[in-house]
């Protein structure tokens, strides 16, 4: 079975069973300031899990692009991944376990959709604890369709409980699906957690609590399922084969090998290289291509892009391929691949060219000179300031010295190469912040007030700066909002002035907000801003400030701001406070960013 089937059949079967198949959401979290990337299909939907209703309705259904970053230097190997696809289905206060369990073994063993053989499969399920009781229901319903109960494992929070993302937000006890990847001959009668043969392919969670800040977990108003199956695993499992060799990366590596004149099947070296080349280059395609799309840089997002793209130039190296604008090539084969499910990839087709192509172009002209510099450095141990001067005059990024390092046994001294970066130049990598792993926005008070006034920002830049700005971004704590927008200049210190006192004026006039579910068409021709390419299938949610005047907001007056947005926001602008930017900076090119804060 090709994972282009198993997509398709993922969202058919969840589709028979009423359904909404919605978008990917971007790799780039909206609102978000605790992730730089999306991590989990779960991840967009958090807002939607604690209570917010989802235009979809309560029965949803994706494939999801996510990009994990943990262990970016343990690809190369046969499963490990940056970007990878998640399916899955969630019930936001809609059906629960019984339904979740049986469609999810009608999907695996029906012979209509996938028919795998049941005794190839085996199941865990939450053995129970001080904070939530053992999952009887889920064992019994496994029972009920007939998994033996030597199959049925009952394990600990470690292994049967997901979330919540962050230190507080929707969890709950899961079950887990695993698949018997040895010789089906050899099956054993009864499930072995230790048994690394068995591999998991699905993971069922029962969101039926929200964590705390004092850790204990309290009932969330609605039970939801939360499913994710990742795709890449599962296709591989099921052929038998490494993540590599499935149609997820066939074309990809069969270029790499054009491109290099060497096999993937020659040795575990060539391997190697061709699986970083094949994940990382396909990640940054993802990531540059995204409706959202970042550039290679020295923060952030963009960060994590130059340091994937040229890991893979490093073992590009190493399979000696020589030819100029190779990234771009070899990007072009997961435009191709992809643009049917990801079309924002052809739409960005030469943003991804370009940039692609001035990395490669800077990289290229100091890789070599830097490797020559590295190898001198034999034996010795990588001093703060030798991991500086490979970074600031080779482009290297202190985790390629430190892999390089690895390899020969020496050792780098990290904070001393980040007191030497600061030294030397205001940059905030985030990489040393620590800001990688995962984490979800949480919805306090703070960050939803903030994204009031977000709306209001945007909606007062239009009317200081032109109807031409868009939004560009925004990343939200609760200590301070951060937006982007277009506008070529720099604004003028009265024009900051005039869009604050706007937002201010606003939030004193004390404006009511409202939500409304709308078609995407009737959302534009009320003149909601956003992004009209629907995330959501059909309908979408608008939020619109403004003086109140019935329940149809488009008869509302003195409307101040109208968004097509998944909220949550404030009832009333009246609770902002005031409104203060900090600071307005350019972001990139043609984008401005606005600091600002709620005193
Ligand atoms: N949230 C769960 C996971 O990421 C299921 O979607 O595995």
């Amino acid at each position: 079975m090709t994972a282009t089937e198993l997509r398709q059949k993922y969202l058919d079967f969840f589709r028979s069973k009423d359904h909404n198949v919605i978008r990917s959401a971007s790799l780039i979290p909206e609102n978000d300031a605790t992730v730089l990337f999306t991590t989990a299909g779960m991840q967009p939907l958090v807002p939607y899990l604690l209570g917010e209703k989802h235009p979809g309705g309560a029965r949803l259904a994706s494939a999801q692009k996510c990009v994990r970053t943990d262990d970016i230097d343990e690809v190369g190997d046969e499963t490990h991944h940056t970007f990878f696809e998640m399916m899955g289905n969630w019930s936001l206060g809609d059906y629960f376990k019984n339904e979740s369990i049986a469609w999810s073994w009608e999907l695996l063993t029906s012979p209509e959709w996938l028919s795998l053989d049941p005794k190839l499969l085996a199941v865990s399920v939450f053995a129970g604890d001080n904070d939530a009781p053992f999952d009887e229901e889920s064992y019994n319903l496994w029972l009920a369709l007939g998994m033996p109960k030597e199959k049925i494992a009952r394990l600990p929070k470690k292994n049967n409980w997901w979330g919540p993302a962050g230190l507080t937000g929707p969890c709950g006890p899961d079950t887990e699906i695993f698949y018997w990847s040895g010789n089906p001959d050899e099956v054993p009668s009864s499930f072995n957690d230790d048994n690394d043969k068995w591999v998991e392919i699905w993971n069922n969670v029962f969101m039926q609590y929200n964590k705390q800040p004092d850790a204990s977990f309290e009932l969330l108003n609605q039970k939801n399922v939360d499913t994710g199956l990742g795709l890449e695993r599962v296709t591989a499992v099921l052929n038998h084969c490494d993540n590599y060799q499935t149609d997820l990366f066939k074309n990809i590596i069969t270029k790499t090998e054009e491109l290099s004149g060497k096999k993937y099947s020659d040795s575990p070296e060539i391997r190697k290289a061709m699986r970083v080349i094949a994940d990382h280059v396909k990640a940054s395609t993802m990531i540059i291509g995204d409706e959202k799309g970042v550039a290679p840089s020295n923060t952030d997002q963009g960060y994590i892009v130059r340091r994937l793209l040229r890991r893979a130039m490093r073992f590009a190296r190493q399979l000696e391929i020589n030819k100029t604008n190779w990234l771009k090539e070899l990007a072009m084969v997961v435009i191709n691949d992809y643009e049917k499910v990801y079309p924002e990839l052809r739409l960005n087709e030469n943003f991804i060219c370009a940039e692609l192509d001035k990395e490669e172009e800077k990289f290229s002209r100091t890789l070599e000179k830097g490797l020559l510099e590295f190898n001198k450095l034999n034996g010795l141990s990588i001093d703060g300031v030798r991991a500086f001067n490979l970074y600031q005059s080779y482009g290297f990024p202190l985790e390629i010295t430190e892999e390089l390092a690895k390899e020969k046994g020496m050792t780098v001294d990290k904070i001393g190469f980040e007191t030497e970066l600061s030294k030397h130049q205001d940059l905030s990598r985030t990489a040393a912040a620590g800001k990688f792993k995962g984490g979800l926005a949480d919805n306090s008070e703070e960050t939803t007030k903030l994204h009031t006034a977000a709306h209001l920002l945007l909606a007062a830049l239009r009317q200081v700066l032109g109807d031409g700005v868009t939004q560009k971004g925004s990343n939200i704590t609760p200590e301070r909002l951060r937006f982007d927008f277009s506008y070529p200049e720099k604004m003028t210190p009265v024009q900051i002035t005039e869009t604050e006192k706007l937002v201010n004026l606003a939030i004193n006039d004390k404006l009511a907000v409202g939500c409304e579910e709308l078609s995407l068409e009737e959302a534009k021709n009320t003149g909601a801003m956003g992004v009209f390419d629907s995330k959501y299938g059909e309908k979408v949610k608008v939020y619109t400030a403004g003086i109140e005047n019935g329940p149809d907001t488009a008869n509302w007056n003195k409307v101040f701001s109208r968004e097509i947005c998944g909220g949550p926001h404030v009832k009333n602008t009246g609770e902002l406070g005031h409104f203060k930017i900090q600071k307005e900076e350019s972001s990139s090119s043609g984008v401005r960013r606005i600091k600002a804060v709620l005193e």
